[in-house]
Order: C-alpha cells, then structure tokens, then sequence
C-alpha cells in the first residue's frame, strides 16, 4: 500500500516513515522544508534500505498537491506537516490557521476526489484543554489553550465530519500525541529545532552539548510530586509504531462497519503516550543517569499558558491496536544524546 506522509521529514514524520517502510508500506513524502532539512530523505534511506519518493511541496497548494495525487494515487495519508509552536500561534494566528487547517481541507477534498481511503492525523493532547487526568479520549474536551492547540482540534473535527459524510468510503485516525521526544537508535534521525528550542528535551539536549549554558525550569511550586511539571514523555520511535498499528485498524475495518467510535463511525481516537508522567527534576536526573552528563539548571518563573501536570490513560490503543510503549525515559534520553552528539 502506498502511503503518502506529509511532513515527513520532519521529526515525528521522518520515523514513522521508517516504521512504515520497514512495515512493508510504500511511502511518498510531501514536505515544504519549512522546518525540515531535505538530507534527512537519504537518512531514512540508509536505516530503511530503500529512498522514499519526496515531493517538495506545501500541503495548502492544492495545485501542487493535486499533481502528487494524479502521479502517486496514495491510498493513505498520515498527516503531519504543521506548524506547532504555542507562543508563535498567538503572535501569528492567522499564519497557525491558514497553514494547519488550510492543509486539513485541502487534503480532505483530495481524498474525496481521488477515492483515497485513509487518513491518520497527527493530533495533540492539547486538545483535551485544562481536564481532568488522566485524559481518556471519551472525554469533553475543553477548550484549547492558543491557536496552535485550536488548528488541531478544528481539524480534528474537519476530518471527523469529512469521514462521516461519505457513508464510510474514508477511514480516520486521530492520534493525540503526548510529549514526543528521543531519536533514532542509530542517531541518524532526531529532533533539530531551529533557533532556541522551547521544549524541554531539546533544550537539555543543547545544555549537554555546551550549546545553552542552563536550562530554566518553568515552575518549581505545582501541586505535583516534586513542585515541576509532569508531562507524559513519548518515545518516538514507540510513537512512529502506533502510526503502523493505526493504519493496520483502518485497513482491517470493512466499510461502513459501524464499528467506530466517537460521533463519526468512520473515525477512531486514540491517545498515544505511556500512561505514565514524568516530571521535569525528574526528567534532567533521568538524562544524566542514562548519558552521564550533568545538566546545569536552575529555578524559573512558570510559564505562561502551561499546565501542571498531565498524562494518557492509553488503555484504549492498547486495547484495540494492541501497540503499547515499549521505551522508558532512560531509553528516550540516551536516543536523544545519541542523536545529539552526531549534530554538528
Ligand atoms: C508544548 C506545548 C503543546 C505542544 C507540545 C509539542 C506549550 C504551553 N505547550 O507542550 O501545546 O503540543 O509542546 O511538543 O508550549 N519546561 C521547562 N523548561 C524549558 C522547557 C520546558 O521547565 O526550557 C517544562 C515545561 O514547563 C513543562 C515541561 O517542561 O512542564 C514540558 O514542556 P514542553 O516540552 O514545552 O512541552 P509542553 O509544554 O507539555
């Protein structure tokens, strides 16, 4: 089956383009390198042992994305390509809206058009707002936070009411990720963030390297064990397989099944983390364990907009994609080093 991963170049999309393609899947690439370098397609060829056909392209040119579709016929997506940062979204909403629900519809009425029968979006614990932990995806979800956790709940919907609509001709997925961190076990594919990162891993990463000289810790006073945020830190590897076990589901599920979830038959929810969280004294003493480096830090106001503490029940993929995590954070933070030590 072909597959075609939008911002496949990127962090998240770059591994789960090796999970598919070692999967047995063949995998075409739309990226626009906007936050992407193109070297990391022959990277992907090195661990996967075959090159990724890659398109350099920007999801919201229908033009473009219209002659792809024509060429390479995919018969799934997975959707990443997006932008994704929190204080940037409420500086620029219009940029976050324009480009991550514009990309939504333009894929959604290719679909449509092409008969493609899967789509497998790249969605955000975000969504879920300030709610009770764990979050389970029977949930309410409250309000996003900013207009970068909003994009992904529209599209959510966008795509929920798109697979609905066609009496289930199309198959949807949305996988809300938790906290994505770690790299590649061969340190050839990691997360690189232009200019000072604002997540966490990446920025111990850069504090190991001598590249940042303290890392600032956004709080020391929540109600959580240890007064620091505690996030539900993901392997990305871990979360490269649940895109595989996801597009297994839809390809297993006849049409118009009925035997989705949700308000949509056609569409499926999962949350994809590990059930367990982690917070951030815990996350630097995890880093040094497993490399060997100290992270110099120090005590800092909170941030703005962050919450203290959340984390998955992931029961439900485990019950019906039968994926579960297998990484631990001393795993996710050696990946990381590993992967940091090959930048130059
Ligand atoms: C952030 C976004 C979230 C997005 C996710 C994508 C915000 C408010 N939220 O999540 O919408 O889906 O990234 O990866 O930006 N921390 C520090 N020092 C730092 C950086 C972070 O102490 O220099 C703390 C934070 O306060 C938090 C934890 O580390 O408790 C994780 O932060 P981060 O990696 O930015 O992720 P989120 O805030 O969970």
């Amino acid at each position: 089956m072909k597959v075609l991963v939008t911002g496949g170049l990127g962090f998240i999309g770059s591994h789960t383009c090796v999970s598919l393609m070692e999967s047995g899947y063949d995998v075409v690439i739309a990226d626009d390198l906007s936050n992407s370098s193109a070297d990391v397609q022959e990277r992907i060829a090195k661990i996967a042992g075959k090159t990724p056909a890659f398109y350099k392209a920007d999801v919201t040119d229908q033009a473009a994305m219209e002659r792809l579709f024509s060429a390479e016929k995919p018969e799934a997506i997975i959707h990443f390509a997006g932008f994704k940062s929190v204080p940037e979204s409420v500086e620029n909403p219009l940029k976050y809206y324009a480009n991550n629900v514009g990309s939504t519809l333009v894929l959604c009425a290719l679909m449509k058009r092409f008969g493609t029968r899967f789509i497998i979006f790249s969605s955000s614990a975000t969504v879920y707002g300030d709610n009770e932990i764990p979050y389970r995806e029977d949930m309410e979800p409250c309000r996003a936070t900013n207009p970068y956790g909003r994009t992904k709940a529209m599209s959510e919907e966008i795509i929920r009411d798109f697979a609905a609509s066609e009496g289930g001709r199309h198959k949807a997925a949305l996988l809300r990720y938790f906290n994505p961190v770690g790299a590649h076990e061969s340190g050839l594919l990691g997360e690189d963030p232009r200019g000072v990162p604002g997540n966490l891993m990446p920025y111990i990463q850069r504090v190991a390297a001598g590249k940042l000289p303290c890392l600032t810790v956004y709080g020391t006073d929540y109600p959580t064990v240890d007064g620091t945020g505690v996030r539900d830190y993901i392997h990305v590897m871990d979360l490269a397989q649940a895109h595989v076990a996801a597009l297994r589901k839809l390809e297993a599920e006849q049409p118009a099944a009925g035997a989705g979830r949700g308000d949509s038959e056609s569409t499926y929810i999962y949350n994809i983390g590990t059930g367990r969280g982690t917070s951030v004294l815990e996350m630097i003493q995890a880093f040094e364990r497993a490399t060997g480096v100290h992270i110099e830090y120090k005590a800092g106001p909170r941030r703005a907009g962050d919450l203290p503490e959340y984390y998955a029940c992931a029961d439900l993929a485990e019950k019906e994609l039968g994926w579960k995590a297998k990484r631990s954070v001393e795993d996710m933070c050696r990946d990381a080093w590993n992967w940091q030590k090959n930048i130059k």
